[in-house]
């Protein structure tokens, strides 16, 4: 027996949670009924719109504790040596909605929000290195294809196959989505990437270029396609339970964290452009050097309150860290918090998830359900002359790069070796086995034998002879000999 009675949301006693008010036993129901009508409403309006990508997801609460020193390039109070700082981390899958199956084939999201001394500190990236694309103009395209088609509401292996043949840069993450790297056996088992080129800071200002990379202490482990499928069948929210009941147990995984550091000036003359997202920078140029380690430790308490409205950002970033002029980085920065402003609402940084547990001051006001509000003597406007919050540069700690100034929509090749192709056949030669190159192909038969369209089809032959001829060849020679008419080779699993 519980001592607490039921009130409606102002707090009155209600009188029943079983009957509605109705004239007599088989009568109409009261409209001032208002327990009912309040119950009804209340619960009309329980969903948020879902994330326009990455609907998918869990996460848990956890602490980065730095071990290296990496002070020498970033002034960031949440990388100097000994700090120690609380974390929110969430996963994803890209594609799929909300009750889709963790483990269709798809590219996984791996975001860290930091609780820095110094304001939320976010890095929303990926569990692959690069990306398919390298204009954030392409984006909305690029999703389009890889959801669904308007009128049957189906996935379609044409329209993937169509967008990624005509967008060549996207030759490198396919290849990874394609591989073993697409089916991660669980959230623990997989790496994390920040995936753009950002920029450090130093305290004296000098400026570096960096790449995150998290290193999963639980190993990389992949799955096979057969199994995937079967468990996505058997239990959708896979990954999602194994990271509730990992930390449930007390099994809590880790990651380290270390980062890639190309001095300021090697940006201009190496060989390929270090901003662009289609390319990783190869270990033997710029080698890892490890921060610190991050831990999952707690679980969320209201999955809806803490993860769902939970909103990561790239344009949150703290004093020693900036962005760089990488062009999907800078359509991030603007894109994430206006997302969250439709999707949570327009104050959706006070929620307790969001909200930087470091001092806020400025002159925000107002707005929907905005609920902290300064004393009524504080001045509304910058600049006054009554005290209130200044801008300090000193403090920003903000980063720059130089710029022609010259208004372009160029995608400008000023390095030796921007080819769209090179890495990707690297990746296949050289670091998938024999093994990994047989399930790669058979993936990649399966996708392409989706496709309906010839010349698609076609396309798609020769995309993966520009990786590697005598990938294509086999290609070529496996679709030729399936004997399916087109579409009983799709892969039934809802890849990206
Ligand atoms: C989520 C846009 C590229 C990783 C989102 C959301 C939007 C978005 C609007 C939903 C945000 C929300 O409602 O909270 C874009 C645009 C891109 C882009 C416009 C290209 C210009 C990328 C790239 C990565 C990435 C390159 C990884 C390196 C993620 C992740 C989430 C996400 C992990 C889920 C965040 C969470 O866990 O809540 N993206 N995205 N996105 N995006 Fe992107």
């Amino acid at each position: 027996m519980t001592d607490q009675y039921t009130t409606s949301q102002t707090g009155s006693a209600v009188p029943s949670d079983a009957h509605s008010l109705t004239a007599g036993n088989d009568g109409v129901t009261a409209l001032h009924d208002r327990y009912l009508v309040e119950k009804l409403a209340q619960f009309a309006r329980e969903r948020i719109p879902e994330r326009v990508v990455h609907a998918k997801g869990g996460g848990a609460f956890g602490d980065f504790v730095v071990t290296g020193d990496v002070s020498a390039y970033t002034s960031a109070a949440v990388f100097q040596p000994g700090a120690s700082t609380e974390t929110l981390q969430r996963f994803s899958s890209v594609a799929g909605e909300q009750g889709s199956p963790d483990t269709w084939r798809d590219v996984r999201g791996f975001s860290v929000k930091f609780y820095t001394t110094e304001g939320n500190y976010d890095i929303v990236g990926n569990n692959t290195p690069v990306f398919f694309i390298r204009d954030g103009i392409k984006f909305p395209d690029f999703i389009h294809s890889q959801k669904r088609l308007p009128g049957s509401g189906l996935r379609d292996a044409d329209m993937q196959w169509d967008f990624w043949t005509l967008s060549p840069e996207s030759a490198h993450q396919v290849t990874y989505l394609m591989g073993d790297r697409g089916l991660p056996r669980t959230w623990r088992e997989m790496p994390g990437f920040g995936s753009h080129t950002y920029q450090w800071i130093n305290a004296a200002g000098e400026r570096f270029w960096v790449k995150y990379h998290f290193v999963s202490n639980q190993g990389n482990i992949e799955m096979g396609g057969a199994e995937a499928e079967g468990i996505a069948g058997a239990d959708a929210d896979y990954y999602r339970r194994d990271l509730y009941e990992a930390i449930e147990a007390g099994n809590f995984p880790s990651w380290d964290l270390s980062v890639q550091i190309m001095p300021y000036e090697d940006a201009k003359t190496y060989r390929f452009n270090p901003f662009d997202l289609t390319k990783v920078w190869p270990h033997a140029d710029y080698p890892l050097i490890k921060v610190g380690t991050h831990t999952l430790n707690r679980n969320p308490e209201n999955f809806f309150a803490q993860i769902e409205q939970a909103a990561f950002s790239p344009a949150n970033t703290v004093p020693g860290i900036d962005i760089s002029p990488d062009k999907m980085l800078m359509a991030r920065v603007f894109s994430y918090p206006d997302a969250q402003r439709y999707r949570v609402g327009t104050n959706y940084n006070e929620l307790p998830v969001n909200a930087p547990k470091s001092p806020v001051h400025n002159y925000s006001q107002d707005g929907a359900a905005r609920h902290g509000f300064k004393p009524a003597s504080a001045p509304v406007y910058a600049p006054n002359s009554f005290g209130g919050p200044v801008a300090d540069p000193a403090r920003a700690g903000v980063g720059s790069w130089e710029s022609d100034g010259e208004l372009v929509r160029s995608a400008a090749t000023l390095h030796s070796q921007d080819d769209d192709f090179g890495q990707p056949g690297t990746l296949y030669r050289e670091v998938f086995d024999d093994a990994a190159k047989a399930r790669f192909l058979e993936t990649i038969t399966g996708a392409v034998g989706g496709t309906t369209v010839p010349e698609i089809r076609e396309r798609a032959i020769q995309y993966w002879t520009n990786v590697d001829a005598n990938l294509g060849a086999a290609l070529r020679s496996n679709l030729a000999n399936s004997g399916e008419t087109p579409n009983e080779a799709a892969e039934p699993v809802g890849t990206v």
